[in-house]
């Protein structure tokens, strides 16, 4: 059976009572923290940043998944990597893709695991070559830019081709609208790591309740 690992969004969290947010997750077991840095650019918001990650590092020793919507990873990643995040994913729509593997190569001597992230629309075609590079894609099951939007399912079909194509190492991801219900739907397709947010960091229950019954659908 494939291991399965659950990254709690803090986008959807209480931003007054981050490492509480945190603690919480890693004491429900939460599997890592998933960080989305927005840059008011690359998607309409502003998020938070390096000084979070470095909040973040210091209040968890779960590993930090930080996905950068921003539209110059270029310049954006080394301070991400300097503070604490375990991988770095950055969108695949933003660079030249003659660009990307030297991109990847320096996030990796940065001392980051490399990810790359694809909009619904965007085709997997764009990671070809890269794939032996990656320690993981984020497949966006919502177009970037907010927690709490509907799961859309047009993207199943390319989870399912990108599962055929993919080393065995390569973990395949989920970001947005993954709940109780479209999280198995995921891992039917293949995915192996699902970002959660609203489902659980929400007043309707708790951290815990949220995580549970995230594994309880994953079986
Ligand atoms: C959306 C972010 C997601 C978001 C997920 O752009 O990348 O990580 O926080 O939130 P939910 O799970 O509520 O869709
Ligand atoms: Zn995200």
């Amino acid at each position: 059976m494939a291991a399965y690992r659950i990254a709690p969004s803090i986008l959807a969290a209480d931003f007054g009572h981050m490492a509480l947010a945190v603690r919480d997750a890693e004491a429900a077991g939460a599997d890592a923290i998933h960080v989305d840095v927005m840059d008011g650019h690359f998607v309409p918001e502003i998020s938070f940043g390096r000084r979070m990650t470095e909040m973040l590092r210091a209040v968890t020793n779960l590993p930090l998944d930080v996905h950068l919507m921003v539209s110059n990873p270029e310049r954006h990643f080394e301070p991400f990597a300097q503070a604490g995040a375990t991988t770095i994913t950055i969108h695949a729509e933003v660079a030249l893709a003659a660009a990307l593997p030297g991109l990847l190569h320096a996030i990796r001597v940065a001392g980051a695991e490399p990810g790359l992230a694809l909009k619904p629309a965007t085709s997997p075609a764009i990671l070809d070559g890269l794939l032996t590079q990656l320690a993981q894609v984020l497949v966006m099951t919502v177009e970037p830019g907010y927690s709490g939007q509907p799961f859309v399912p047009d993207v199943l079909p390319k989870l399912r081709a990108l599962r055929q194509t993919a080393p065995p190492g390569l973990t395949l991801a989920v970001d947005g609208g993954i709940d109780a219900t479209t999280i198995r739907r995921c891992a039917d397709a293949g995915a192996t790591f699902f970002v959660a947010g609203s489902a659980v960091y929400s007043p309707h229950r708790t951290v815990a309740a949220g995580i549970e019954a995230l594994r309880l659908a994953l079986g």
